[in-house]
């Protein structure tokens, strides 16, 4: 079923969000959810608003890639945050927790998080997390997760890779409840941030990330490192220490594992 702005508002104030979707808006079909929160922001809209949609005609990635959706069988929606100086990397990654501690907890999957924010189900992508901003102080915080589907439904390029959390739980999942769900961790750990506790958001999230401990391959800006992820920082950047031992910080990028070496 798809939850109406009524519907959200109601479960929302059931779980007494703080700052997490005060005002709620549900669009059918919208070009982004990101950019339609940024349209909203510069018209004066305040901190907390979500912006939900069924689908989007112009869904927007990381990396300047596009977003596909399964109308109706996806959760799309952006919040309006503030990035606090000192924490803003981490914003993204407070959302990727929200949504991989909420998808352990609801519906007992062994969801993580690949640095930056990706949302992964054994090694498949089944979410992402972009945060954009267009100057002003409010960022537009999405979040894009496959829910009810299968990957033979979106575009080919992707079906090799991605993942919907339905086949996994071997039913379809309610959207209302899951959104809640991660709506009332994101205000928590936005809330931790606020206060500036970033050494908290770090480290649950190295506990839910895949990469960290692992050999990877990093590609960023034309420079690729290989070498052992050995944590995140307080910046949202993940280090890598190479095999001459240096230790390399990247802040964005794309990022490999390499196999697990035989025992
Ligand atoms: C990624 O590339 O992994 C990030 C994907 C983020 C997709 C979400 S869907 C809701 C929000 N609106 C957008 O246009 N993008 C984000």
């Amino acid at each position: 079923m798809r939850p109406s702005a009524d519907e959200i508002t109601q479960a929302l104030r059931a779980t007494a969000g703080r700052v997490v979707g005060r005002r709620v808006e549900v669009h059918e079909e919208i070009d982004s959810t990101n950019l339609g929160a940024l349209r909203r922001a510069e018209a004066g809209a305040s901190e907390g608003l979500l912006v939900l949609a069924h689908t989007q005609t112009a869904g927007r990635g990381r990396l300047g890639r596009s977003w596909a959706d399964v109308p109706g069988g996806c959760l799309l929606f952006s919040v309006l945050l503030r990035p606090l100086r000192g924490a803003e990397g981490l914003l993204p990654a407070a959302a990727a927790l929200s949504v991989v501690e909420a998808v352990r907890a609801e519906l007992q999957l062994q969801a993580e998080i690949r640095w930056p924010n990706d949302l992964v189900l054994a090694e498949r992508k089944f979410g992402g997390v972009l945060a954009e901003r267009f100057g002003g102080d409010l960022a537009a915080v999405g979040v894009g997760i496959n829910v009810n589907g299968s990957p033979a439904d979106l575009p080919e390029e992707l079906r090799d890779t991605a993942a919907f959390l339905s086949p996994a739980v071997g039913a379809d999942v309610d959207l209302l409840s899951l959104l809640r769900a991660i709506l009332r961790r994101l205000d928590d750990n936005y809330l931790l941030l606020c206060e500036g506790d970033t050494r908290t958001i770090v480290k649950r999230v190295e506990e839910l990330d895949c990469v960290v401990g692992r050999q990877v391959c990093m590609l960023a800006g034309g420079e690729q490192v290989s070498g052992l992820a050995i944590g995140w920082r307080p910046t949202g950047a993940l280090a890598v220490r190479d095999d001459l031992g240096r230790v390399h910080e990247f802040q964005a990028g794309e990022v490999t594992l390499r196999p697990r070496a035989e025992r």
